[in-house]
């Protein structure tokens, strides 16, 4: 049976960027008999201006319907002062939570060819090789009571809520721990328990499921100081643990990493491993519909797309070798630039990973 995957658009570069890894897509299914079925929904600022909301519920059915759903970014200053519900990212996290996508996969691998991309010197990140597992439905990202308030002295109060339960814990816990156990076997749990009790409870938590993996090998360490390490020496680390808010920080920090944040896919992924996949960046507004951007994050989310909602893990490798192809080869997106690359736009990318499809 054909594999149903919802491609989502979304908004600035994402229409450019889903195009890519779309063509990637076609050429596996009319090249390499891949059987998919595609399709296509508004969310975010689009879904805004076409339907008053960013995550309407056709969008919302189709996803359900859909064995996995690939996006490309939403977002942009004209919808950054709206009525705050319809705001594009809360359709993203309402997607997010409605569909339990619990558990978001952020690799942070550096390709051998861009070492010479990094801000960081080449000894520091070559050979790097870091999975960040970061919890997606809970945490101050949907804790209430939130909101901005007038108190009784006539100032506003902006309030959120850090809240995680037992169970929220443990289920993000132990997808960490299978998956560092698949790796190099060592995991580090990130919080900030020496301030922040719901923190606490995390250690506790992921401490009491790390008895059920006797070979893996567990640390903890505080968010400030984890983000010390990632640019002290990132190479220490396999897998990494954390909540909602601080896995979003310390994969943006840990993108860098790689060269650039536009490498970076990721997989956020339900009980049943059906997901959403995703690159890590933004919707980059500013160089939308100028062919700038770099589609490579996509593309990949492609390729974890196939490797973790549809078992289809050759065809995954056959995208992810495409790409290392091209980029030895010396092409560069405006982003990754590096002595001797050759700068092409979002499509040339795009064709030239098609081109190199084995
Ligand atoms: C991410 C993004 C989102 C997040 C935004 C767009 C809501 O930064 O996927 O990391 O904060 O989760
Ligand atoms: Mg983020």
């Amino acid at each position: 049976m054909a594999h149903k995957i919802l491609l989502l658009q979304g908004d600035g570069i994402g229409p450019e960027i889903v195009d890519a890894a779309h063509g990637v897509l076609r050429a596996l299914r009319d090249r390499f008999g891949l059987a998919i079925e595609l399709e296509e929904a508004l969310m975010g600022g689009c879904a805004v201006d076409a339907h008053g909301e960013p995550l309407p519920d056709s969008t919302l059915d189709l996803a359900r319907a859909a064995d996995a759903i690939l996006l490309g970014a939403v977002g942009g200053p004209q919808w950054d002062r709206i009525e705050r519900d319809k705001r594009p990212e809360r359709g993203l996290l309402k997607l997010r939570s409605s569909l339990d996508l619990f558990c978001n996969l952020r690799p942070a691998a550096l390709h051998a060819a861009l070492a010479d991309a990094s801000t960081l010197k080449p000894e520091v990140v070559s050979g790097l090789d870091i999975m960040i597992v970061r919890e997606l439905t809970g945490d101050i990202y949907f804790g209430k009571p939130r909101g901005i308030e007038t108190d009784a002295s006539g100032q506003r109060v902006g309030r959120n809520t850090m809240i995680y339960s037992e169970a929220e814990i443990r289920r993000v816990a132990h997808a960490a721990f299978r998956i560092a156990a698949r790796r190099q076997g060592r995991l580090c749990s990130v919080d900030k328990a020496n301030v922040l009790e719901t923190t606490e409870l995390w250690r506790e938590v992921v401490t009491e499921v790390g008895r059920d993996y006797p070979d893996v090998e567990l640390s903890h360490m505080y968010v400030d100081n984890a983000a010390m390490q990632l640019v002290r020496a990132p190479k220490q680390f396999d897998v990494l643990v954390t909540g909602n808010i601080f896995g979003d920080i310390l994969s943006d920090l840990a993108s860098m990493l790689t060269g650039s944040i536009g490498m970076l896919p990721s997989a956020s992924l339900d009980a049943n491993g059906k997901g959403m996949f995703e690159p890590c960046h933004g919707s980059a507004p500013d160089i939308a519909g100028q062919n700038r951007a770099n589609p490579l994050a996509t593309i990949l989310s492609a390729a974890m797309m196939l490797r973790y909602s549809l078992n289809e893990a050759a065809q995954a490798e056959r995208i992810e070798q495409a790409v290392s192809a091209v980029l030895d080869a010396g092409l560069r997106t405006a982003d990754i630039q590096s002595p001797g690359g050759t700068v092409v736009g979002t499509k040339e990318m795009g064709a030239a990973v098609v081109a190199a499809l084995k």
